[in-house]
């Protein structure tokens, strides 16, 4: 008891002289499914007071945008009203990178994490009219992209993680993520060791990605591996990204690994192959549960990612086999290995079914430190021993000065009134039925979702 009373005074004096972290939770889908996407997201503080906004996890872009509370069709539930912040600021420029059905301004506010750290003037987007299908479909709130592109020392300079790097409020200047479905969240300032199993396997990032490419977040790795546990036989090197917009894992050539039975293993014939919607499935009529109660649990898809001589399985239910849909025959399961279309590097694409299967940690270049990715098991999701105990091949240069990570002690907490709490204490609402006597404050009455009327529409 006395022990833990010392701990409990000197920790916080501590945590002010390093710098400290957040820990935020992440809501994802319980299983992927080729019938809709629905992003991942975590609740960002914007404003103040602070306005929730739930973002979409951008895992390969930097910007940081709002769906403002004005916005046209913004797809989403939490929307920015900068009337209510007292320190928002705006010059109504527009935001360069507008397009004329997905449109904003560059604004800036006091935008933090969980509470913990804060950034004081961040600039990013408010956006106005948000009505593109293809935004709105796949950018849901607005968007938080926790990705450091090394081509643009601008958007580097302007990130929130490098403003709070440079006020030396984070513990490290790293970011973890957990997409999987059991323990989802993203932490800010270190890598939360309650979250991951085995070794941080760190690779740096390419700092000269292909400036015309369609990803800058690009590494080298082993290959990927089928059934047998051989590797798809690509020839010489592969580069792979993280996209946490893309549903499946993109290959070079898929049919090298679906028309090989070593790679796939024992699955039904015949394949549903490649058809004009571009998705191959694999018969699974006689697997259970049925579609509509969840994914289907066979046939089982092998396919493993080597890093820096590391297996880390990618999970067949509810990741790469999925349950039937729209996009599949009747009996027919889609499985979410595709194409790569682009011949231009990376030539693999590790979207949502490898990071719902590891646990990622993402180390932002700052100075003279380029940026990593680094790899590990999620805690919990039952790897074997053998799997967890692997060790990588190679350490990558300068691990001493930019991968030495203070470990953190206790996972810090905060006490923070939203904008949206404290407004639902003070306005209060008469009770249907019993006009002039009872007026309750009606909580989370500036969640509901905002009507816009249609004045053509109402006045002919
Ligand atoms: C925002 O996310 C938080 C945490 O995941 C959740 O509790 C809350 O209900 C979400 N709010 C809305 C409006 O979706
Ligand atoms: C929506 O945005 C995409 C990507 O920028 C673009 O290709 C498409 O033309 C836009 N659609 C409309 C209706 O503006
Ligand atoms: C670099 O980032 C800044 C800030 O996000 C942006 O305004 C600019 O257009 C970017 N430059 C390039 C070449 O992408
Ligand atoms: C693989 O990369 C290494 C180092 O960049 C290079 O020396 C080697 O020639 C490459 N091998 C192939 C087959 O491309
Ligand atoms: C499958 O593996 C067996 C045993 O290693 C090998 O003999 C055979 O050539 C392989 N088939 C293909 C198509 O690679
Ligand atoms: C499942 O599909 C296979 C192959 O198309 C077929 O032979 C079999 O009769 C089907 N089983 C059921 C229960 O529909
Ligand atoms: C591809 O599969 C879809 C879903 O079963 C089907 O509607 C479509 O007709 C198929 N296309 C071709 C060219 O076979
Ligand atoms: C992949 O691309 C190859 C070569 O262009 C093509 O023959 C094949 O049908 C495609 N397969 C899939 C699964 O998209
Ligand atoms: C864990 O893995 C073992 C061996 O692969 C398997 O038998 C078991 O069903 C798995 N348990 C869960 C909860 O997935
Ligand atoms: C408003 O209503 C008019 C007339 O019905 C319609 O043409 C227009 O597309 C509607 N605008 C929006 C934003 O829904």
């Amino acid at each position: 008891m006395l022990t833990l009373l010392i701990l409990a005074s000197i920790l916080p004096y501590v945590q002010a002289n390093s710098g400290t972290w957040a820990t935020l939770p992440m809501n994802v889908v319980p299983y992927l499914t080729e019938a809709a996407y629905v992003p991942s997201t975590v609740p960002v503080l914007v404003g103040t007071p602070p306005q929730q906004m739930n973002l979409t996890v951008d895992v390969s872009a930097g910007l940081i945008a709002t769906y403002g509370s004005d916005c046209i069709l913004c797809a989403g539930a939490t929307m920015f009203d900068p009337s209510l912040s007292s320190t928002f600021k705006t010059n109504n420029t527009p935001w360069p990178a507008s397009v004329p059905s997905f449109s904003g301004v560059e604004v800036s506010d006091t935008v933090g994490f969980g509470g913990v750290v804060t950034v004081a003037n961040q600039p990013f987007v408010n956006i106005l009219d948000g009505s593109n299908q293809t935004f709105a479909n796949s950018i849901w709130n607005g968007h938080l992209g926790l990705f450091l592109n090394p081509l643009n020392a601008t958007s580097i300079a302007q990130h929130v993680l490098t403003h709070l790097y440079k006020s030396s409020s984070l513990l490290n200047p790293v970011v973890g993520m957990r997409f999987d479905p059991a323990n989802p969240k993203v932490t800010i300032g270190a890598l939360d060791p309650n979250d991951y199993e085995g070794t941080i396997n760190w690779v740096q990032l390419d700092q000269s990605p292909d400036p015309t490419g369609d990803y800058f977040n690009i590494f080298e790795f082993d290959g990927v591996k089928g059934y047998d546990g051989q590797f798809v036989p690509y020839g010489g090197n592969l580069s792979a990204t993280l996209d946490s917009f893309f549903l499946s894992i993109a290959l070079p050539n898929a049919d090298t690994y679906f028309l090989n039975t070593n790679s796939t293993g024992p699955v039904p014939q015949p394949l549903g192959l490649i058809n004009d919607t571009g998705v191959v499935e694999y018969n699974c009529n006689s697997s259970s549960p049925a579609s509509l109660s969840g994914p289907p649990q066979s046939p089982y898809v092998a396919l493993t990612a080597t890093i820096n001589g590391v297996d880390y399985p990618i999970d067949s239910t509810g990741n790469l086999l999925r349950p039937q849909s729209g996009a599949s025959s009747a009996g027919f399961c889609p499985v979410g290995i595709k194409n790569r279309s682009d011949t231009a590097q990376p030539n693999v694409v590790f979207g949502l079914p490898f990071l719902r299967s590891v646990y990622i940690a993402y180390r932002f270049p700052t100075d003279d430190c380029p940026g990593y990715y680094g790899f590990a098991f999620p805690a919990g999701s039952n790897r074997t021993q053998s799997q967890i105990s692997q060790t990588p091949t190679a350490t990558p240069t300068n691990s001493a000065r930019c991968l030495s990570l203070a470990a953190p002690t206790s996972t810090p907490t905060a006490n923070v009134v939203l904008a949206q709490e404290a407004l639902a204490s003070k306005d209060a609402y008469t009770v249907y039925g019993e006009q002039g006597t009872a007026q309750v404050p009606l909580t989370g009455v500036y969640d509901l979702p905002k009507i816009v009327w249609n004045w053509t529409a109402l006045t002919g």
